[in-house]
């Protein structure tokens, strides 16, 4: 199975000066997480990280330094999350039928995790990592006050990996381009071409390294680990 895996972020959120995937976690760069379990993930066989070329050198030693096993691709990435899957879209041979996604920031993921998508997205068109919320969520207006309250029961919060059909998701980002649609996942995509997207039960500690604080957690979760 073909993973892309978006790594062209600045980082904005983390107030670093450069992109938060070469920071520090437990020694290592928060991207080399990700790509061991990628690497471990015995489902996965072609990896193509999508960075802008100012990271590219540093990325290149990081893949130099962990021997991986598997195929691997560096490409330029975007001004956009979307835009860099985009171009690793692009950079797919024909051959490709289904691709997983999954960013670079969520580096806790298991290689179970990265198995389980690929299982199930031989079967199907698309698919997400996701789980339940645990929060009740409110829906604000621009006033500060509340417009409604979801019923908790039909929320998930999304995550990477996600799934598709390669073909269709190059219409969607097409059709995308096309419309000036701007999203922030692919399944967004997929949803306004109204193709069907399944959930497949994410991890709790799978989460997105964003803030500082979210490193903090990272660290601890990989301690216990
Ligand atoms: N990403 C990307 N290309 C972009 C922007 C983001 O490939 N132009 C990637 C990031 O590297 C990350 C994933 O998409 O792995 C999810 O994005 P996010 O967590 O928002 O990372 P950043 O955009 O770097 O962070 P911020 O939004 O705080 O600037
Ligand atoms: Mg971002």
């Amino acid at each position: 199975m073909y993973l892309l895996i978006p790594a062209a972020g600045s980082g904005r959120r983390m107030g670093s000066d450069r992109n938060k995937l070469l920071l520090s976690l437990l020694e290592k760069p928060i991207l080399t997480w990700t790509l061991l379990a990628a690497q471990k993930a015995s489902s996965i066989s072609d990896i193509t990280i999508i960075c802008q070329p100012h990271d590219r050198e540093e990325i290149e030693i990081i893949v130099d330094d962990l021997k991986l096993t598997k195929a691997i691709k560096i490409i330029r990435g975007g001004s956009s999350r979307q835009e860099s899957v985009y171009n690793g879209l692009q950079a797919l041979p024909d051959r490709a039928e289904k691709v997983l996604i999954h960013d670079g920031a969520r580096c806790l993921i298991t290689p179970e995790l990265f198995d389980r998508c690929v299982d199930s997205i031989r079967e199907i068109q698309g698919l997400i990592a996701a789980v339940p919320v645990k929060d009740t969520i409110k829906v604000v207006d621009e006033h500060g006050i509340i417009h409604n309250t979801p019923e908790r029961s039909k929320l998930w919060a999304a995550q990477t990996p996600q799934g598709f059909d390669v073909k269709l998701l190059k219409e969607c980002h097409e059709k995308a381009l096309d419309n000036g649609w701007k999203v922030t996942d692919d399944a967004a995509l997929f949803e306004r071409c109204g193709l069907p997207v399944k959930i497949v039960p994410g991890e709790e500690t799978n989460l997105k390294v964003t803030t500082p604080q979210d490193l903090a957690i990272a660290e601890f979760i990989l301690r216990g680990r």
